[in-house]
């Protein structure tokens, strides 16, 4: 990358969507030089989920000390910063609007470019951050609020090829963790239960008969509430480790043939993983699989890359300072949802 650029670029990147407050420093949108993360996730345990207002309340008192934090990691100062970049949907709106501001004023203040990154490319960036991911390649993209197979065609150019007709892969996991007694969050408890477990209750098979990219998580996540509701009316215990195992399977195994479905319908040697379920072992193994039957380089960025964190936001933010003209203005504001990920720049 910065192909086009003589200097080093030094991009801040401020991610305050759900509950992790991090602020992280990138250069030339590949090399993490600090990445602080402070999360309210222990704060939400006892109601099961995130709670808006609790995160709004964490980030606030959490974010000077991340900018600290992360200013200090790397060895720079702010006047050594290209741009800001800071998440501005999708995501919990009061939560967004903290990071947001806070963003706006340090540009303000230090007379730096703003840049509005979308959540989403945000986690397809990550692919770049510690690696050598050069478009084009496709992307499995799988988080909280989306599922997704994109194709990444240049570093700013990509296009969804199928995406999730309701629940999010993400979704569904916290939920299936929620009847399963599992606590927030869901999905690493889901995969740790599932590793005693095996791959033995019949679960429906998504989509049946369609030979699209799109995915279903609605019923799966339906079979499984109900199989739990039908064996606790009868007294019975829960088979907790079988169905965890059963669920993530199911889950799992789909994103992985449609994956090499693009691969072998687009003719792409390369496959990058993001978002918070991609940081999923089990996932993860079987891509590496898929990866050595079906001939493709597969890039799974490390598990703390995965999940929430600044340098994403940063190498998404790099992306945009250096190719495009896209610059936010003080009146940016945050937004709880972004239709459409693939084409809008603020
Ligand atoms: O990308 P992310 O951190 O936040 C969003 O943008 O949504 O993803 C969070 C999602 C949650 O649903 C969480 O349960 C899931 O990622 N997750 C996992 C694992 N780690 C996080 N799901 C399955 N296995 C994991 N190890
Ligand atoms: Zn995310």
């Amino acid at each position: 990358m910065a192909e086009k650029l003589t200097k080093d670029v030094y991009i801040l990147g401020v991610e305050s969507s759900c509950d992790e407050t991090a602020v992280s420093v990138v250069k030339n949108g590949r090399e993490i030089l600090s990445d602080a993360i402070l999360s309210s996730c222990t704060e939400h345990i006892p109601f099961g989920g995130v709670v808006p207002e609790i995160a709004s309340r964490a980030h606030t008192t959490a974010i000077d000390m991340a900018l600290d934090r992360a200013l200090k990691e790397a060895g720079v100062t702010l006047q050594d910063i290209d741009a800001i970049a800071v998440t501005y949907g999708a995501g919990l709106l009061g939560a967004l609007l903290v990071g947001v501001s806070y963003a706006k004023a340090l540009a303000y203040a230090e007379h730096k470019p703003l840049i509005a990154v979308n959540h989403i490319r945000g986690h397809i960036a990550a692919g770049y951050l510690n690696s050598d991911l050069k478009p084009p390649f496709i992307t499995l993209l799988t988080s909280g609020g989306h599922t997704a197979i994109v194709q990444v065609d240049d570093y700013t150019h990509m296009k969804v090829l199928g995406s999730t007709r309701d629940d999010a892969v993400g979704e569904a996991f916290d939920k299936v963790a929620r009847v399963l007694g599992i606590p927030y969050p869901g999905g690493p408890g889901v995969q740790k239960a599932a590793e005693a477990g095996q791959n033995v209750i019949p679960l429906p098979k998504m989509l049946k008969g369609d030979h699209s990219y799109d995915f279903s998580y609605s019923g799966l996540k339906t079979a499984v509430v109900n199989y739990c509701h039908n064996l606790t009316q009868a007294g019975k215990e829960l088979p907790v480790s079988d169905i965890a195992c059963s669920f993530q399977t199911a889950a799992c195994d789909v994103l992985v043939e449609k994956t090499v479905k693009a691969i072998k319908e687009t003719g792409y040697t390369t496959v990058s993983m993001g978002g918070g379920v991609a940081a999923n072992d089990y996932l993860r193994r079987k891509m590496q699989q898929a990866a050595k039957k079906y001939r493709f380089q597969l890039y799974a960025p490390e598990k703390r890359l995965c999940t929430d964190n600044g340098a994403m936001i940063a190498a998404e933010g790099y992306l945009q300072y250096v190719y495009t003209d896209h610059r936010a203005g003080l009146d940016l504001n945050a937004s709880a949802t972004i239709p459409d990920f693939i084409k809008e720049y603020v």
